[in-house]
Order: C-alpha cells, then sequence, then structure tokens
C-alpha cells in the first residue's frame, strides 16, 4: 500500500502547490508518483510540470464517470498528475479513487486550494498524511493552528509542519533567528518536518522549467522527502539554508 500526503495551508500563497510539486520530483526519483491537483479552477501542477498546453480533460471528468482515468492523466517521466478540476468534485468519488489510487501507486500527492476546506478534509482517506505549509509569519501560523485543530477534531492523521520561504538574514534582523523558529512551531502547535528555503529559482517552475538539485529550495525538499521516508535526516544548521 503506498503513501498518501495532502499539502494544505489555510492561508493562501504560501507555496503548498510549489512544494508539492518539488516534493513528487524528489519522491520519483525512485518511486512511481500519483499528483492529483485539487485546486478547482485555479490549478497549477500543469504549469509547474510544463504540460498546460496539453490539458484536454480533469479531474471533475474522472470523477463523474464522464472521461477514463487514461484520457485524464498526464505523464511527466516517473510523475502522473491529474490536473485540476473545472467543475464539481464529488468528494465521496474522490475517496474511493485515492484508495485504489494508493494500491498502484507508491507516493499519492494530493495538492489542496487555499482554505479550511472541511468537506474536502473529512473526505480524505484516514491514512493520507497532512503536510502543512506556512511562511514564517504569524498570520499564516495563525491558519495552520486552525488547520491542524479541524484535522484534529476531525480524528484525522497527526499534521507535519512545513516553514517554506525561510530565510535567516530577514528572520536574524526581528528577534533572533532561533527564537523565531521557536514561534513558528508554537503558533503553529504541529511538530516540524522541515524548512524550505527562500530561493528565487523556485520560479523556474513558473518558466517551464525545474530548479537544480543543488538549489537550496530543491536541496530542502529532497531531505523532507527523505525524512518522509523515514531516514534520519538532521535539520541544516539556520544560517546555511
Ligand atoms: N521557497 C520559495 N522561495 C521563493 N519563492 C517561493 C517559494 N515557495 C513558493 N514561492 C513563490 O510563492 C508564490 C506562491 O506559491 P504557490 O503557488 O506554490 O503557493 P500556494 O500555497 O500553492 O498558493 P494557493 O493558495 O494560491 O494555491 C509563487 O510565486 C512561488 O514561486
Ligand atoms: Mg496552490
Amino acid at each position: 500500500m503506498g503513501r498518501l500526503f495532502a499539502t494544505v495551508s489555510g492561508k493562501g500563497g504560501v507555496g503548498k502547490s510549489t512544494v508539492c510539486c518539488m516534493l513528487a520530483r524528489a519522491l520519483s526519483q525512485n518511486a512511481r508518483v500519483l499528483l492529483v491537483d485539487l485546486d478547482r479552477g485555479l490549478g497549477s501542477l500543469d504549469i509547474m510540470l510544463g504540460v498546460s498546453d496539453k490539458i484536454v480533460f480533469d479531474l471533475s471528468d474522472m470523477l463523474s464517470l464522464k472521461k477514463s482515468e487514461d484520457e485524464v492523466i498526464q505523464h511527466i517521466d516517473n510523475i502522473d498528475l491529474i490536473p485540476a478540476p473545472t467543475g464539481e468534485i464529488d468528494f465521496k468519488a474522490l475517496r474511493e479513487y485515492l484508495f485504489k489510487a494508493a494500491e498502484r501507486y507508491e507516493f499519492v500527492l494530493v495538492d489542496f486550494p487555499a482554505g479550511l476546506n472541511t468537506a474536502a478534509v473529512s473526505q480524505m482517506p484516514r491514512f493520507c498524511e497532512f503536510l502543512l505549509i506556512v511562511c514564517p509569519n504569524a498570520i499564516s501560523c495563525r491558519a495552520a493552528a486552525s488547520f491542524a485543530d479541524m484535522l484534529v477534531g476531525g480524528d484525522m492523521c497527526e499534521p507535519r509542519l512545513i516553514i517554506n520561504r525561510f530565510n535567516y538574514k530577514t528572520l536574524k534582523h526581528s528577534k533572533t533567528a532561533t527564537k523565531n523558529l521557536d514561534d513558528i512551531v508554537n503558533e503553529s502547535r504541529v511538530r516540524l518536518l522541515g524548512i524550505v528555503s527562500e530561493d528565487k529559482n523556485v520560479e523556474l517552475l513558473y518558466k517551464g522549467g525545474f530548479p537544480k538539485q543543488k538549489s537550496p529550495a530543491y536541496r530542502c525538499i529532497n531531505k523532507i522527502a527523505a525524512r518522509l521516508c523515514f531516514e534520519d535526516v538532521p535539520l541544516t544548521a539556520l544560517k546555511k539554508l
């Protein structure tokens, strides 16, 4: 049985899709990965994976049985992408589909839209592991805490925190960096999984490219992917991020 992850945030624009796309790339180096874009009408994974001009059908077509999986899925190396729905989603049908997909793929990653999305969350299979993405600011941490409360209330798996767009110099000038990192984890009330650097190379994703293995953000993502695969990878010293 494969693993199922969902990138979520509460607050929009914190980097859910960026992290989801790069994690899929990292995990697909050794495994088959299915990516599901859940951001109705605002999907971005097709652009980030360079297949936007090939999309004809999408998740809503597949779940409503108007189109088959083969007609909907885009293949990008070891990644299969189900493009974002343009119409209503039947969340019960999505839930059934995800159960079956987890039997065929080693990793299934679902990229959520911004917001609390209680309807979608409540229909996710119980084995779904939520990756809560935050930026280092109080508003996104508060939104993450609300999301985490909802997951606990809904009896879902304990979420893990990914701090995105981390910039040591910026934080250093507010208080101390360590204090700020503690603040972020405390305010989000979620266990830390990893930190992703602020990195202008991620803009390549919007230009049909992909950050190099050695780019700061992708190095962080590779570490997070390894941790998700139960490898013991220590946190990088904050100054080096
Ligand atoms: N680590 C990073 N370094 C620099 N820029 C980043 C980083 N992560 C994300 N960004 C930028 O932040 C913006 C928002 O990213 P993204 O679309 O992934 O967020 P999102 O949470 O999926 O947004 P939405 O809530 O609208 O779905 C993009 O311009 C992206 O390039
Ligand atoms: Mg997004």
